[in-house]
């Protein structure tokens, strides 16, 4: 007798960037470049959070240009349009619609302890507007709304997707069974890549010193100054010890780049100074970088075909989150016609 074996549903996986300046190869090794593996294993959702974006105030041009950047770098990463759902928040109207729904389900306390609200209100002390208070809600909409299994975010995240489990989990138990509750998925493979400046700092790029971080869009000379000019100690010894952390800084870097383990790279350097393996760590992330730059600069340049694949992304992401604002309104009590 033949056994039916039932194939489950893929897993499913959500995240976004805010297209808020460009990110760096903190950004890319940290979090970007675990997106691109993650396409082979799981149904994929990725979308460029604009409507985060104006919780601080922004120049409408900057902001667009941002947006089609930000849009045209995820492509230019390796994420592929066929395979993965890719899109802009702002062109799928259902975000912000469940985002009101999900508002009235969560409580003013709840936002209040957002640690991000907190820091947030006071940089910003001029601006603290309702946006940046209701912003979780907007994520938890963004989430929700795709019935993801897992959310990869940084650590500075995961409180978000805490209140996004708790949104979703209340939700039901009022309403009746309407969200997936989706896991944190904070990912194991990728680097954290601190400042070559302060390397006891995460590499930021917001950083006034534009030393202390790469850009994605630097050119290979820019890279290899900068990485020239990282700070080290005056040991000469590439190798990986408490103590050092700008060499280890460089070191993980590298590593993250090659695939080479510490020790391979303490072989290779043994007798070396720092001004060679500067060059190469310069060289190897350049290198890492440059199909990227490329890819970004025929993405950016080809504006028609950049908006029409935000429209497919669009019009694919509306398919799928339409069908869960129904459901969330019809068991609210909306007439739905
Ligand atoms: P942010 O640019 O701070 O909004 O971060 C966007 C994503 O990149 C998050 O998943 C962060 O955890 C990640 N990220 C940002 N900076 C770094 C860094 N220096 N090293 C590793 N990951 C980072
Ligand atoms: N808030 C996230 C950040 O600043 C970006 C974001 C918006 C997000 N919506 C999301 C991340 C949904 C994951 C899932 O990095």
């Amino acid at each position: 007798m033949s056994e039916i074996v039932e194939t489950p549903r893929p897993k499913r996986a959500l995240s976004c960037i805010q297209p808020t300046g460009t990110p760096t190869i903190g950004n890319y090794f940290g979090a970007l470049r675990n997106w691109v593996a993650m396409q082979e294993e799981m149904d994929c959702f990725f979308a460029v959070a604009d409507l985060h974006a104006i919780t601080v105030r922004q120049d409408p041009a900057k902001l667009r240009q941002q947006i089609r950047e930000m849009f045209a770098l995820l492509l230019a990463i390796g994420l592929d349009p066929e395979k993965n759902v890719i899109f802009v928040q702002s062109q799928v109207p259902t975000h912000a619609e469940l985002s009101w729904l999900l508002a009235c389900n969560t409580q003013f306390g709840e936002l209040s302890r957002m640690t991000q609200f907190k820091d947030k209100s006071q940089k910003h002390a001029d601006n603290v507007n309702a946006g940046l208070f209701t912003y979780p809600v907007l994520m938890a909409a963004d989430i929700l709304l795709y019935q993801p299994d897992y959310v990869p975010v940084g650590a500075d995240q995961k409180q978000h997707v805490e209140l996004t489990r708790d949104i979703a989990e209340r939700f039901n138990s009022v309403y009746g069974n309407t969200f997936t509750v989706p896991e944190p998925y904070i990912m194991k493979k990728g680097a954290k890549v601190r400042s070559l400046q302060d390397p006891t700092k995460k590499m930021s790029k917001s950083d006034e010193n534009q030393n202390a971080f790469i850009s994605l869009k630097d050119d290979k000379d820019t890279i290899l100054r900068k990485c020239k000019r990282a700070v080290t100690d005056s040991e000469a010894c590439v190798c990986y010890r408490e103590g050092k952390d700008g060499v280890n800084n460089l070191m993980e870097l590298y590593s993250a780049v090659t695939g080479q383990s510490f020790e391979e790279i303490e072989r290779a350097f043994e007798g070396k100074g720092y001004g060679d393996f500067k060059m190469a760590v310069g060289e190897a992330v350049a290198a890492e970088l440059a199909p990227v730059q490329e890819r970004f600069a025929m993405y950016l340049q080809d504006k028609a075909q950049l908006e029409a694949l935000m429209k497919q992304g669009a019009e694919h992401a509306y398919a799928v989150s339409s069908r869960t604002l129904y459901k969330a309104k019809k068991k609210m009590g909306f007439v739905m016609v």
